[in-house]
């Protein structure tokens, strides 16, 4: 039996499919490339010393999805294909609402045409929208301020109402919080196509020369400094996550929100300053004007994650940042080297 993993070559996706590699899964990845590269399979390989099963398949191709069903025996579906950009999803709304909505509607008609009713989904913390009160724990009330939040929210309903209508569903709805830093071999990162939208990517392309300065987008927010706050949380340990999240499917049945983050919150200060200490470089940043959408703060409160998956972050904002910066060393230009 195996796993089909969705969006395999991605950022999250790749450093999942190494811990299930390295937890003695069979893996299936299925993937288009819209935004990401073929080479982090080749990576993957080399990491874990095993063979991957690959189909460059667009989810809302559903023919082709059904032979994939057809050909392997699949057991469970972590399913993190989806287009993740905040801005674009703004001037492109029904873009991404046909790759993320009827993306999944696809893969779960094709699901249950072969009864596999077993999945870990990629949901965010952009669920709980423009909350102000923190820790935001699971039964925050949610929201959406832009597409990408809609269909991330969406599909959590949609799930919620399949589970109603047959309850040998299984899935587990994860609400990432800031995911960075890479695998700390450095053959595997977060690969943004053009200039970076994220901090950490910024951060380190301008370490290593690629960009100018750093923009801080605005330092008149209710924070100890003026800066926004997030709950920045290391990929490998999010990964790490999914693996429970699996074992919680596979033995229960449920369709349950989980927040995977640290439950601390750090200034965009705090990540200059700590970059800085771990790669004694200096980044050079220009305090500009509150970007559009931002909220002030926002952090998890895992305890569900820690109960119920028996799941919780190891690593240090130390370890994402040294991490993000040997990736980015190693790999100037991404994959693109
Ligand atoms: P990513 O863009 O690196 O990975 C997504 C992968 O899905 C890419 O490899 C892309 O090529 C693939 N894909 C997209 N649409 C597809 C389609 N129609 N058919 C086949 N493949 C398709 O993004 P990521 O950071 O790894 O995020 C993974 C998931 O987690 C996404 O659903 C994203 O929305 C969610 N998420 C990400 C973050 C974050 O900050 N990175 C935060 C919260 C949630
Ligand atoms: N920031 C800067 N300069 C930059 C980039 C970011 O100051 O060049 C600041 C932002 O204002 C924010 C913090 O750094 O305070 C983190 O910003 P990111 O863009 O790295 O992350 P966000 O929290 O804004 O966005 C993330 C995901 C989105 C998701 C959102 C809510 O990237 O996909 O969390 O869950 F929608």
């Amino acid at each position: 039996m195996a796993i089909l993993v969705t969006g395999g070559a991605g950022y999250i996706g790749s450093h999942t499919v190494v811990e299930l590699l390295n937890t003695g899964y069979d893996v299936i990845v299925l993937d288009n490339f819209v935004n990401s590269n073929p080479e982090a399979l080749n990576r993957i390989q080399q990491i874990t010393g095993k063979e991957i099963t690959f189909y460059k398949v667009n989810l809302l191709d559903k023919k082709s999805l059904t032979e994939i069903f057809a050909e392997n025996q699949i057991e469970a579906v972590i399913h993190f294909a989806g287009l993740k950009a905040v801005g674009e999803s703004v001037e492109k709304p029904l873009y991404y609402y046909q790759n993320n909505i009827s993306g999944t509607l696809v893969l779960s008609k094709v699901m249950k045409e072969f009864g596999v009713k077993k999945m870990v989904f990629s949901s965010s913390a952009t669920v709980y929208g423009t909350a102000d009160s923190v820790p935001l724990n699971e039964d925050t009330p949610l929201g959406a301020t832009n597409p990408y939040g809609w269909s991330k929210l969406m599909l959590e309903q949609i799930f919620k109402d399949l589970y109603v209508s047959d309850n040998e569903w299984s899935i587990a709805l994860l609400r990432y919080f800031n995911p960075v830093g890479a695998h700390e071999s450095g053959l595997i990162g977060e690969n943004p196509n053009g200039i970076p939208n994220n901090l950490t990517p910024y951060i380190t392309q301008v370490a290593v020369g690629k960009l100018d300065k750093l923009r801080v987008f605005g330092n008149d927010y209710d924070t100890k400094d003026g800066t926004g706050v997030r709950d920045y949380i290391h990929v490998v340990d999010l990964a790490k996550g999914h693996l429970k999240a699996l074992d919680k499917v596979l033995t229960n049945n449920l369709v349950d929100a989980y927040n995977l983050g640290t439950g601390e919150g750090y200034s965009v200060l705090d990540i200059i300053k700590t970059f800085e200490k771990v790669t004694e470089l200096n980044i050079p940043y220009e305090i500009t004007e509150r970007r559009a959408g931002d909220i002030a703060v926002s952090y998890a409160d895992p305890t569900k994650a820690k109960q119920e998956l028996e799941w919780k972050a190891e690593r240090s904002l130390e370890d994402m940042l040294r991490d993000s910066w040997n990736w980015q060393q190693k790999n100037k230009n991404g994959y693109e080297n």
